[in-house]
This record gives C-alpha cells, structure tokens and sequence, in this order.
C-alpha cells in the first residue's frame, strides 16, 4: 500500500506543479524549459492521431543486429526498416517494471520515450500489461508467476499495478501519452473457454484484476487504456460477440470512472489473423452449393478478419452503452501473409473446400493456430487511423503490440522461473484436437515466449505484405502512406455453382482461437439401433491411407451431439481428421462431432474423414455405432 500512497502524492504534486510550470514559464528562461515538466496536454480521443510512437531501443538493437547476419542485402535494409518501427513495451512480470535479464525496466524507456519527444509532437509509448494471477488460463506457454488466489491478486495489485502507475505518474512523463494494452487474452477467455477449471478458477481475479488496473491507471489523465478484444477468428461468431461486448460492459461498470475508464480496444494482439480476405470478399457467398463461412476453415464465423471484428465489436459495444468515440487498434505486426505462398486470385474451383483454400490468404492450417505460425509475415507499418481501413472499422491506429521476433512459446519444454510451461501447439509436429486435429503449424526450434526468435524474424521480414521498404518507412507523426503492396484489389468471385444455399446448422459453432476453445460438445441423444448408416471410402497408398465417411441419422429425430466408433482390422492408425474430433484407443476410433455440426437432422448427413497410416494391409472397417448403436453400411 505504501507505494500507492506514494503514487497518489506524485499524481497530487504533478498536478499542481503543472499549473506552477504553465504559468513560470513566462518569467523563465526558454532554455529551462526543455527539461522541465511541461503542460499535462488535455486527454484527446484518438492519442495516436499527429503523435509520433515510441521506437524500444533494445528491441531495435536486436533487430539491427539481426540485419548484420541476414546476408542478403535487401533483406538486411528491410530489417533496418523494422528496426524503426514502434513495438510495444511488455511488463510481463514483476522483475520486468525495474528491469531483468531480458530487458531494461520501465523507467529506461519512460525515459527515452522523453528522449524520443521532439517538439509539441506528441508521442505514444505503448505498454502492455500482463501479469493477471493464473494468466494464459487455456494455455501453457505464457503462463505467469502469480497463481489464481487471492494472494495472487494481492500481489499483482501491491507489487505489480502499484509500482507501474507509480512510475508512470513521475510529473517528467506527464505530457507521454501511455497507450496501455490491458492484460491480452483474458477476458476473451472467459467468454469462450469456460468449461476449463483453470479458467473457472482466474475468472473472479481475471475480473477484479482489470478493474483495478483501470481505475489505477485512470488516476492519471495522459494514459489511455485498451482492452485486448482477441480476434475474429476467435470471438466474430455472434454467438460469442454478443457475450463478449457484455462482459466488456459489466468490466466497465465495476469501474470507478465506468465506462470512461475504457478508451478503446485492441484486437489481434500477437495473433496473425489478417485485416481481410482479399479473395473472399463476402462470407456468404454461395459456392457448391454452400456459404463460403460454412467451410471448414471458417467454420461458419463470418468475420474472417479484424476490420469485419473491429466494425462488429464496435457496435455492440455501443449498443452495451460504451460511447461511440470507443476507439480501436489492431495489432499487424504479425498479419502480413505476403511471400511464395499467397494467393494472387480467387480459386476458379466450385468446390468449397478447395475454392477457400486456395484463396485465403491466411496459410494457417486453422485460424486457431496461434503459437509461431510459419508463414506469417509482417503487416502493416504502425499508422494512426489508417486510411485503407473501412470507417465502420472504428480505427484509432494499426500497432505493433508483439515485437516481431519474440517467440510466443518454446517448441519442447524449457525450464524456466517465469512460470511458463511448454503447450504442444508450439510443437510443429503436433496434431492438436484444438485445432480440428491439424498439425499446428508451428515454426520449429522455438524458444521461450518473449524470448529472440531469428529464425521466426527472418520469414516474418521475408513474408511481409506489404513488402517492407528497403528505405524510409520512418514512422512521422501524420498518417503516413503504407509501402505499395501489388494490388489489393480482387478480382470479381466467380459465380459459384447456382445451387440453393443449405441454412446454417443451428448449432452456433464455438470458435477456435489464440487459444482455441474446445468443441462444445452436447451431450449425445439416444440413438435408436439400426437408425445409422455409414459409407466409408478410402484411398491407399504406401503406408498412407485418406478415408472419408459419410455418417446419415436415419432414426426419426434429430441428434444433438453424436460420435460414431469403429475399429481397425489391421493395426491401423488416424494421424489427422477433419470435421469431428478424433482420438484413437487401441484399435477403436472415435469421431465425436465438431462445434458446428453437432446437430444431425432426422435423414441428415455428415462428411468426416481422416489421413491414416497402415502397414500393408488396409481393410476397411465393418462396424460401426453411432451413439452406441449400430449402423449399416451404405
Ligand atoms: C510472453 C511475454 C513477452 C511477450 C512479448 C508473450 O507471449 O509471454 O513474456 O513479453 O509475449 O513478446
């Protein structure tokens, strides 16, 4: 307690101090007035708007120095150009406020954020705080030091918020605007990742948490705060944008100063989900027969990208009472999706899957892939209210919150004292059920989150879309113009095949995230015997096997969540399936359904199918059960 005391006396003296200075500075010499306290400037709605950001001086050295090994000389200046680039601040754990081995503390850059200032141009130093007690609940790889309890959430009041704002009250950094990123993934987790203990158990201190770090850092007027709104691969279902504006709206109300503590919020903070699908314009478009959304990337959520997130979140945050001045920031330091493998036009296929696949721009193998995608590339240049975004987007500014080059987790395990554990979706060879049994994708030979990656850095350099300019690209005060990317615009869809569009299924599927929800399951129906059938096809090769199964409910009601079982013959093995989630004991699979396509209607179908491996011999199974009934084949 005694440093908030402290806190609160520095904040009382800065106020007054600063009326002594405005009106001293008649009476004292110009040369004084440089070092001394200027003006707090009166809190603006868009910080970002006209002010310069601040450029870390280590992250930039690492960066520079990374230039030095790169060998090829255009990719080295491309990297000088990063180098300039605003990256955001991390206090992700106690040690980090005064400074530990992996970077100076918060005064060093407070300091040269000064330094940085030139002129009345603002400037904006972006800070994340991340420290919740039992943080990173439905993953490992950036769990923190301070467990879900209440001496938890003690410490991370007294020994975490206190010394922040403490330090950030000092009248010398009174007219730095602080653009506060508050505490990424953790509210979103409560919306959609409730069925997990360990998010039941940080969900009261997720709460009191970012409460009590809104009203300490509301105290002082030149921060600016922004909640972390995951991403649109995560919460643009409307079944979980709706809950999430809510929960953002009761987090405002225990506040002190309501919704006046909440200046805006920030998406796809280290996420890679792009701004937009240039290719896939529009997310109902009917293709085979079917809405573009219903493909198994997208999993019928219609946001495939942070400006559809930031135009939905925006309303419904307005509609839950957050004033229409709620100002948004999207992270791009990691959404660029340039390089070999970007598509340059819409698929010509009419059929979904492959019409989806070969026209997205993301190249994740799920949009829940979230641990050191390979592939990625670096967005768009750090720019306040960029110009090529839709105004429905609500843009305060593109950010770079992840320094582009830190590791998001290790890919084995590394012992460590930071709390951080080793989660497998770092581990690229890894087929995760989180991620609709896909490998994750995940860039090899990681290391510790937050941890110099280089070889991540380099595909994300050579990756970049827009590609990075190999001069300029200073980050000015005005909006500046991004770096030409070839053109963006995409040619018109071909007009899918004519058929009538099949409605949704009412199961709203759950999302798949930074940190993927699991499928909501519902609990299987009764399932009369001999009220299934099965079709099971499979191509064989070598040792590799695809399969694809037809599963039809030929009872007279529909099934709420099912699972269909068999059994190999021949010692067989499924090593990635898609459209359910499978597992396999023993010679027995089973395929329990997705999100999705939980419900089954009474002489409705489902496709599922799986990549195996055999030894030889690849007889197809012959029993099958669905909810432990008995199917006949064909
Ligand atoms: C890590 C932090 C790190 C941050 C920025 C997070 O994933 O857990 O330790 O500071 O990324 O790289």
């Amino acid at each position: 307690m005694s440093t908030h005391g402290n806190r609160t006396e520095r904040g009382r003296w800065r106020a007054v101090a600063t009326v002594a200075t405005a009106t001293a500075l008649v009476a004292v010499p110009l040369t004084l007035s440089s070092t001394m306290a200027t003006a707090a400037e009166a809190h603006v709605d868009n910080p970002y708007a006209g002010a310069k950001q601040y450029v870390n001086p280590t992250w930039a050295a690492t960066v520079e120095s990374a230039a030095t090994r790169a060998g090829d000389p255009t990719l080295a200046a491309q990297m000088r150009t990063v180098a300039k680039q605003p990256t955001a601040v991390w206090m992700d754990r106690i040690s980090a406020i005064n400074g530990n081995a992996d970077g100076n503390g918060l005064k060093f850059h407070l300091d040269e954020a000064v330094k940085q200032k030139t002129g009345s141009t603002p400037l904006v130093f972006n800070l994340v705080i991340y420290n919740l007690p039992g943080r990173d609940c439905f993953a490992l790889a950036s769990n923190g030091e301070l467990p879900a309890s209440d001496a938890g959430l003690a410490r991370y009041k007294t020994e975490y918020i206190d010394p922040i704002v403490d330090l950030l009250s000092d009248s010398k950094y009174a007219d730095i605007r602080i653009a506060a990123t508050i505490e990424p993934d953790s509210l979103p987790n409560l919306v959609t990742n409730m069925s997990e203990a360990t998010c039941q158990a940080s969900a009261p201190y997720y709460r009191e948490g970012v409460k009590y770090a809104l009203d300490e850092l509301k105290t002082l007027d030149n921060v600016y705060t922004y909640l972390d709104a995951a991403h649109s691969g995560w919460l643009g279902w409307d079944s979980n944008s709706g809950p999430t504006a809510k929960l953002f709206a009761e987090v405002a109300k225990s506040t002190k100063k309501g919704f006046a503590s909440i200046d805006g919020f920030v998406t796809n903070t280290a996420n890679s989900t792009p701004l937009a699908e240039p290719f896939l314009p529009d997310p109902t478009l009917n293709v085979g027969g079917n809405p573009v959304r219903s493909s198994k990337f997208y999993e019928w959520n219609s946001d495939f990208g942070e400006h559809a997130w930031t135009a939905q979140l925006h309303r419904l945050l307005v509609a839950e009472g957050f004033p229409s001045s709620t100002g948004m920031l999207i992270d791009t330091s990691r959404n660029g999706w340039g390089g070999p493998d970007r598509p340059t036009k819409v698929s010509t296929s009419t059929n979904l899957e492959t019409y989806v696949n070969e026209s997205r721009i993301d190249r994740r193998t799920h949009r829940g892939a979230w641990c050191n995608p390979l592939g990625a590339g670096i967005g768009e240049l750090p720019v306040a209210t960029p110009s090529s975004a839709p105004a429905a987007a609500h843009l305060d500014a593109y950010v770079w919150i992840k320094p582009p080059g830190e590791s998001d987790g290790a890919s084995k395990e590394i012992p460590n004292d930071q709390g951080k554990s080793f989660d497998r979706m770092c581990d690229p060879t890894y087929v995760a059920s989180k991620l609709a049994n896909n490998l994750t994708g995940a860039t090899p030979d990681a290391p510790l989150a937050g941890q110099w990656f280089e070889a991540q850095f380099t595909t994300l350099v050579k990756n970049a879309y827009p590609v990075i300019p190999t001069s300029g690209a200073t980050p000015g005060p005005t909006p500046s113009v991004t770096p030409s990317p070839s053109v963006t615009t995409p040619p018109p869809p071909v007009t899918p095949s004519p058929s009538v569009t099949t409605p949704p299924p009412p199961v709203t599927p759950s999302p798949s995230v930074t940190t993927p929800p699991p499928p909501v399951t519902p609990s299987p129906t009764a399932n009369p015997a001999g009220a299934c059938s099965v079709t099971y096809t499979a191509n064989s090769w070598n040792n590799g096997f695809t399969a694809s199964v037809k599963v039809t409910n030929r009872s007279s009601s529909a099934l709420s969540g099912w699972n269909l079982k068999f059994t190999f013959a021949n010692g067989q093995q499924v090593q990635q399936g898609w459209s359910a989630t499978w597992s396999q004991s023993g010679s027995t699979v089973t395929a329990t359904n997705a999100a999705w396509n939980g419900t089954l209607a009474a002489g409705g179908s489902v496709d599922i199918g799986f990549n195996g491996s055999h030894s030889g011999t690849n007889t197809a199974p012959t029993a099958f059960t669905l909810n432990g009934a008995t199917c006949t084949i064909g």
